[in-house]
Order: structure tokens, then sequence, then C-alpha cells
């Protein structure tokens, strides 16, 4: 005969490993988010704001949800790290924002940042 509390530890322990296997990416997300936090506060802040809406001319705004950040993560992480300059633009993208000590892990973690803080959902 199986008690009461036997069952009651199965029930926690599959409830507990579901929630494990829901949550883990998400918390990796959270984490990574928040190393991205410290590089864009390092880095991109001067040009870009806290609030995203960009400090000098040219920059683009990050909160419109079809707006630059609705571009695929590979092209996003390929002008952060390379630079860049849309054509006509007042001024250019300088290539890992004018810190060549940024790794590529540092720039997916500010693109994850970038992508929670300011725009919660791709638009395509
Ligand atoms: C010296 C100012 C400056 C700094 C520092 C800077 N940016 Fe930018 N950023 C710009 C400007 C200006 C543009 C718009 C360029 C254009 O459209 O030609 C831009 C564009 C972007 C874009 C849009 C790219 C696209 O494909 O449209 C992203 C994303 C971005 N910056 C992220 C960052 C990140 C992340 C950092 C820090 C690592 C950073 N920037 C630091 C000035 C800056």
């Amino acid at each position: 005969m199986i008690s009461q509390s036997k069952l009651t530890f199965v029930a926690i322990v599959l409830a507990s490993s579901a929630n494990l296997f829901f949550f883990t990416p998400a918390l990796a997300d959270d984490v990574n988010a928040a190393k991205g936090k410290a590089v864009y506060e390092g880095t991109c802040i001067y040009c870009h704001g806290d609030n995203g809406k960009g400090e000098i001319p040219g920059s683009p705004d990050f909160n419109k949800t079809d707006g630059v950040l609705s571009k695929t993560d590979e092209e996003l992480i390929r002008n952060i790290t390379e630079g860049f300059e849309s054509p006509g633009a007042d001024m250019p993208m300088p290539a890992k924002g004018g810190n060549p000590d940024l790794t590529d892990e540092d720039i997916a973690n500010v693109l994850t940042f970038l992508k929670t803080k300011f725009v919660k959902e791709k638009s395509k």
C-alpha cells in the first residue's frame, strides 16, 4: 500500500522537475540580459540612452516594435560587431560601439538585453 506522504513526495518531485524544464531557458535569458545590461551601461548608453530613444542625432529608437530591433538576431549581431551605417545616416554606429574589448558573448548578451528591455516581442 502506497502511503499518502509518498504520493505527495512523488507529486512534488514531478512538479518541480516540470518547473525546471519550463523555467530554465527563461532564467538563462534573465541572466544573459543582466550581463547585457552591464555592457549596455558601460558602452552603448552614451549614444542610445537609458530609455533606448537615442541621445545623439541618427541613433534609432529601440522602443518601436517595427523598428531596428525587428531585424534578425544574425543581422543585428553583425551590425553591432562590425559597425553599421544606413544610407544617408547622420552618423554611423561604430563597430562594437567603439569598445574593442567586447567579446561575442558580450554582444549576444547586450542584444538579449535590448530585446527584453525595449522590444518584448519581435514584430515579425
Ligand atoms: C558613438 C555612438 C554609438 C555608440 C557608443 C553605440 N551606438 Fe549603436 N548606433 C549608433 C548610431 C548612430 C546608429 C544608427 C546607424 C545608422 O542607422 O546608420 C546605431 C545603431 C544601432 C543598432 C541598429 C542597427 C541596425 O541594424 O539597424 C543597434 C542594434 C545598436 N546600435 C546597438 C548598439 C549597442 C549594443 C551598442 C553598445 C555595444 C551601441 N549600439 C553603441 C550609435 C552608437
